[in-house]
């Protein structure tokens, strides 16, 4: 179409395509910066052998607490490869858990660090920390001179198993949770499971869930072996622990370079099944729940719903609540009570949040079978309620 006057074509665009292609090693692996560990010298130089690359390392204050000799450790192993390596500056401690994803000072206090130390995009950022730190740090990595290399050493079971190994980064704002943030790759991943070792029990749990909830969208025979293996895990025993790591970090990195939308551009997150209430309840106890304790409430949550709207076998759900239970997670938080002023359940404003975070259609992930999710653009109001009377049941009924 012409516009008669200036004779230029009104919808004359040229579309401009092009791919990225993104690459990253994920190490499974033990003490990382024992000097005798290639995997962290590997990462490092891997786009350029001949270099030496300089390395800016922050730390998970929690980490910190729990491992005293990191820091040395790490200018110890920095120490031993000269060549190819060299720590820019102090070693920077942040403050661990969700208070770094809420204070925004914190990111710009990172960004201040990089600055000073004249990061650039040949250089390094490494993160030693659980998902919190690990996103925070990450998100200021990928704005950063948009966007240097990230090494991050994740601590905790949900950051390895899942949040971790991902592309997602971010931080919460304006009462709603990872509002700002970017996707950006990490430049490597190394999973030490030592840090493990020194991990309270409440942490170990909780990135159990991520597990029990990717098997079940995913793959059957994994939570066939969660159930077998639950004794084991629910004591922690570092074998089991090891393998649910790795095999729910790989079912993550499945869907994201397999599943067709690593960025997330379409309406569906297809990893975030049980995370409608898990992401409300989590703001509404005001970070009282971690994370993966919310996504458990959630996935039983979303089990008995999918029961009750008949695309789940009846029975399936009691089946994953008691696996949930059986790891030691508690299924019910006094928070699914609160109301609005209005009566309604406030944890049914997750639906809505759910919704905007991608725009578009509303999608949920639910059940058709243990090992199978679907996808479904409407949640039944009353259902829901039904699902949540259930689960105040459940949670505390004699389960065996
Ligand atoms: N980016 C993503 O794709 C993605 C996915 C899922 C979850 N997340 C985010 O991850 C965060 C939760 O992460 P998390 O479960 O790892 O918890 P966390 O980062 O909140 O850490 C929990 C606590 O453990 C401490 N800690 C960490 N490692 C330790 C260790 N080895 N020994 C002793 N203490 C240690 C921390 O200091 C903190 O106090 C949430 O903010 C969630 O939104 C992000
Ligand atoms: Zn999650």
């Amino acid at each position: 179409m012409l516009d008669p006057e200036r004779s230029i074509a009104w919808t004359d665009a040229a579309l401009q395509s092009f791919a990225v292609r993104f690459e990253y090693p994920i190490y499974f692996t033990r003490h990382a910066f024992d000097p005798a560990n290639p995997c962290l010298r590997q990462a490092i130089a891997r786009l350029e052998p001949d270099k030496r690359h300089r390395l800016a390392v922050f730390v998970d204050d929690g980490v910190l607490l729990a491992c005293p000799d990191l820091p040395a450790s790490i200018l110890r192993y920095a120490r031993k490869q000269p060549a190819s390596l060299e720590v820019a500056g102090d070693i920077v401690a942040v403050p661990g858990g969700e208070a770094v994803k809420n204070q925004h000072d914190c990111v710009e206090h990172v960004l201040r660090e990089l600055s000073a130390r004249r990061i650039d995009r040949q250089s390094c950022v490494m993160t030693v920390g659980g998902g919190a730190v690990l996103d925070a740090v990450g998100f200021a990595a990928a704005i950063f001179h948009r966007g240097v290399r990230h090494i991050r050493c994740p601590t905790t079971v949900l950051s390895q198993d899942d949040s971790g190994v991902g592309v997602k980064n971010g931080i919460n704002a304006f009462g709603c949770k990872n509002l700002l943030g970017a996707f950006s790759p990490p430049f490597a991943v190394i999973n030490d499971s030592a840090f493990l070792d020194a991990l309270p029990d409440r942490d170990k749990r909780a990135g159990m869930a991520e597990a029990v909830k990717v098997a079940l969208i995913r793959d059957a025979e994994f939570f066939g072996w969660l159930e077998q293996e639950a004794d084991a895990l629910a004591r922690f025993a570092p074998n089991a622990l090891d393998a649910l790591v790795r095999r729910c970090a790989l079912l993550h990195l499945r869907q994201i370079t397999q599943g067709g939308d690593p960025f997330e551009t379409g309406s569906a997150r297809p990893l975030d099944y049980g995370h409608w209430s898990a992401h409300k309840l989590e703001m509404l106890t005001r970070n009282a729940l971690r994370h993966g304790e919310a996504v458990a409430i959630g996935v039983a949550l979303d089990a008995r719903y999918s029961v009750l709207a008949r695309l789940l076998r009846e029975g399936d759900d009691a089946r994953i609540g008691r696996l949930l239970r059986k790891l030691g997670f508690r299924l019910w938080d006094e928070a699914l009570e609160l109301r609005d002023a209005g009566g309604r359940r406030r944890v049914l404003a997750g639906l809505a949040d759910f919704q905007e975070h991608l725009g578009g259609e509303l999608t949920i992930t639910l059940l058709e079978e243990i090992g199978r999710g679907v996808e479904v653009h409407d949640m039944d109001e009353a259902l829901i309620e039904q699902a949540i009377r259930w689960l105040r049941t459940f949670s505390t009924a004699r389960t065996h």
